[in-house]
């Protein structure tokens, strides 16, 4: 079997204490956030200022003021000498994450730009939706966000060769519970579509269901959910409510479908029994949720906690396959291997 590494995924030692991320790009010495110049749309309103480097290696200085028009003509102008980054001062991140996140459709179908850059700002965008949607599912419209993210997202799998493989170069292999829901939706889009599930209503509403699949975790201690260590017997009694708390909250915010809902609730859930929150059967899980199952427990053996290394991808997938095979759904849990091991097909 040929297995595909995970990017940074399969590299040694990230730390697993890093601060909440930029997303945006590396942070300069003067403070200043790096964005990808391909983010930026001809005809839309950049309400941030904009500075470049006149030389690599020189303080960004000041190129275009906030809430001006950007051209098409400035564009290629940057593009002509080669501006690849463009930088944003710190306190302008809120506003660019909503510029990119409003113009991602644009962002994703424009031709111009490569499959790698579009990966990266889909894989940052949905990142940084997910941090705020765990800081407070029940705010403003994060759900509906939630939903344009994954349309956008389905659209780029089905039709952008090979996206696949470049969102996983990109898997974050720290673990947070952002990072994780993205991961896991990515998982778990790309097996619905390897076992030949094209309908575009049922796949956006898939990933709704796997990006929040965890939101429940959002009400529950944070000492906990981060813990450094192995959780006690008591900790994993709280931990094993997310799965309904995930289920109320996103029941009373209204707008996703039963079949979201049901991942959301059941992905906890084991084929032979002994899961949680309600102790399903195999008879009870729908392959939504038995595809969900998978993609999170590969997911949480691939990704480092402070208390246990990060697995390769192929010894988490032997592990699985060996350890967890009455668990999980068999059939699917051999699909997912060959589409680890091919990502491409
Ligand atoms: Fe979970
Ligand atoms: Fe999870």
């Amino acid at each position: 079997m040929r297995v595909v590494k995970r990017g940074m995924a399969d590299r040694q030692s990230m730390a697993s204490n890093a601060p909440r991320i930029q997303q945006l790009g590396t942070v300069t010495e003067g403070g200043f956030i790096s964005i990808p110049l391909a983010s930026l749309r001809a005809d839309t309103i950049l309400d941030f200022e904009m500075y470049i480097e006149q030389s690599p290696g020189d303080a960004p200085v000041l190129y275009r003021g906030q809430d001006l028009e950007m051209k098409q003509d400035v564009l290629d102008n940057l593009v002509d000498a080669r501006h690849a980054d463009i930088f944003i001062k710190p306190e302008s991140k809120d506003a660019y994450r909503q510029y990119v996140e409003k113009n991602l459709p644009e962002i994703l179908k424009d031709e111009s730009i490569s499959v790698d850059e579009k990966s990266e700002v889909l894989y940052n965008s949905a990142q940084n939706l997910m941090q705020q949607v765990m800081d407070d599912p029940r705010t403003g419209d994060v759900i509906e966000r939630s939903k344009a993210m994954i349309s956008s997202t389905v659209d780029f799998l089905a039709h952008e060769h090979h996206a696949f493989s470049h969102m996983l170069q990109l898997v974050s292999f720290d673990y947070y519970t952002y990072t994780h829901s993205v991961n896991v939706c990515m998982f778990s889009l790309a097996l619905a579509q390897r076992v030949g599930f094209d309908d575009r209503e049922v796949l956006c509403e898939f990933g709704e269901g796997t990006l929040l699949h965890d939101v429940g975790k959002s009400q529950i201690d944070p000492n906990i959910v981060n813990s450094k260590n192995k959780l006690t017997f008591e900790e994993f009694e709280i931990i094993k409510q997310h799965p309904a708390i995930g289920y109320e909250i996103l029941t009373e915010q209204g707008g996703l479908g039963d079949m979201a809902l049901d991942v959301v609730r059941h992905h906890h859930e084991k084929m032979h029994g002994g899961g949680y929150p309600d102790d399903l059967r195999h008879n009870k899980l729908s392959p939504f949720v038995r595809m969900c199952t998978i993609a999170d427990i590969f997911d949480a053996l691939t990704t480092q906690r402070s208390y246990k290394d990060a697995m390769q991808t192929f010894d988490a997938l032997k592990l699985m396959r060996q350890e967890m095979h009455r668990d999980v759904d068999p059939q699917l849990l051999e699909a997912f291997i060959l589409l680890m091991g091919n990502p491409d097909r």
